[in-house]
């Protein structure tokens, strides 16, 4: 039924609406406030003018698109509404669940649980936040409009627990995920000014040099856009927003590859580290090459999605996969269009970034920018 949702045209393109009057109404004004003019190359005066955290403003921008999207309602004219609460509430319970992970014994936390003591009080705590707060939203009917997801889902089943999973699934599966793919991507861009001049001319090419970056996005013109789409997917391959995922068996098993999993047993995944292996994507595996995913200019996506699992594969393939992508061009071109990008630190510059624990990569840290108006013709 997600699924049917997703793919939805109409989903789509109010999917769209929402990322565009919150790049043209926030985000670019957000990010013009907080930088200045362009006198010279990036690279010349970077570390001058006022500090924006670039993944900061991600996650709130995606929060704000995805609650619109999913149950109507924007968290910026709703000052008074708990959302707030929410996201925290959200944070606080993808950062213990991921923390579970690091302790030496799976028998650690479940002792704490069985206890309600420390860590996993708090997230007992944070996840009942989540629940009340879903279930306000349910209540209270807020999504008026016949749009958003949680509408089109109640005309078909309006069970409280069915439409609190609904909210709660697609604000952690939507907001996270994008905010992570956005940071590294930047983070990628800055490092590699070949990249950031190629896609500044190929949406010059698509768009027009001169045209108001803002008022001229649209869907057609983000899939006119190869490279875009090629140094998006290249990123995603080094930093991937899901870095491992795992699964548990409830039964016996056998894999294509004829290793058996014995029912109970935990088998994981690991993108970020398939995404660096020679004998998958060559030698050069741990370049930002965005080239690798273009033939005669056309983008060419892998021609087996499990060679390339960022939003995984198979039957529970993402969903959101398209909306994504959709979201993430829209950003990617409002922003490199307006803005130059230096980053803050050496250490940024010059090494692999480190991510804090959580159920999607986060920069720890931020990712601490300053920002120059491109200067365009007009
Ligand atoms: C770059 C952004 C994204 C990445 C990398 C990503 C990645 C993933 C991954 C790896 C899974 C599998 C999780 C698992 O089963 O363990 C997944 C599932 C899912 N994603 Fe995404 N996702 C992204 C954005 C989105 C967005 C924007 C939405 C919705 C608006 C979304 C909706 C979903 C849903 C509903 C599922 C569950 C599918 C199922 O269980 O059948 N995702 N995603």
């Amino acid at each position: 039924m997600a699924s049917l949702e997703l793919g939805n045209v109409s989903i789509r393109s109010y999917a769209f609406e929402i990322v565009s009057k919150e790049i043209k109404l926030e985000l670019l004004p957000l990010l013009s406030s907080s930088s200045s003019s362009s006198s010279s190359s990036p690279s010349s005066s970077s570390r001058e003018g006022p500090i924006v955290d670039l993944q900061k403003v991600f996650r709130s921008f995606t929060f704000n698109t995805i609650c619109q999207i999913t149950f109507g309602l924007d968290p910026d004219q709703n000052p008074n509404n708990n959302l707030s609460e929410f996201a925290a509430a959200f944070d606080l319970a993808s950062r213990l669940s991921a923390e579970r992970a690091l302790t030496p014994s799976p028998l650690i936390w479940k002792i704490k649980r069985l206890l309600n003591i420390g860590s996993e009080k708090q997230l007992k705590q944070a996840i009942k936040i989540i629940n009340v707060l879903a279930n306000e939203i349910i209540a209270n009917r807020i999504s008026r409009n016949r749009l958003n997801l949680l509408s089109r889902f109640m005309a078909s089943n309006d069970e409280p627990a069915f439409l609190r999973d609904i909210i709660v699934n697609f604000t952690l599966a939507g907001r996270d995920s994008v905010a992570s793919a956005l940071t590294t991507f930047f983070w990628l861009v800055a490092r590699n000014p070949g990249v950031d001049s190629a896609i500044v001319a190929e949406s010059d090419r698509v768009m027009g040099a001169s045209e108001k970056t803002a008022s001229a996005l649209s869907l057609p013109y983000t899939l006119e856009m190869p490279y875009l789409t090629a140094s998006l997917y290249e990123s995603m391959r080094l930093y991937p927003p899901v870095q491992f995922d795992s699964k548990h068996s409830l039964t016996d098993d056998v894999l294509p590859d004829g290793t058996v999993v014995r029912r109970g047993s935990r088998v994981t995944y690991h993108p970020y580290a398939m995404g660096r292996m020679g004998h998958v994507w060559g030698q050069d595996c741990l370049e930002f090459r965005p080239e690798r995913w273009l033939v005669n200019g056309k983008f060419e996506s892998p021609v087996c999605p499990f060679k390339y699992p960022v939003f995984q594969a198979g039957v529970r393939v993402c969903l959101g996969k398209e909306m994504a992508l959709m979201e993430m061009k829209c950003v990617a071109v409002a922003v490199i269009r307006g803005f130059e990008i230096g980053l803050v630190y050496d250490d940024y510059s010059s090494s692999v970034p480190k991510f804090d624990p959580g159920l999607t990569a986060t920069l720890r840290g931020g990712l601490p920018v300053i920002l120059k108006t491109r200067k365009r013709s007009n």
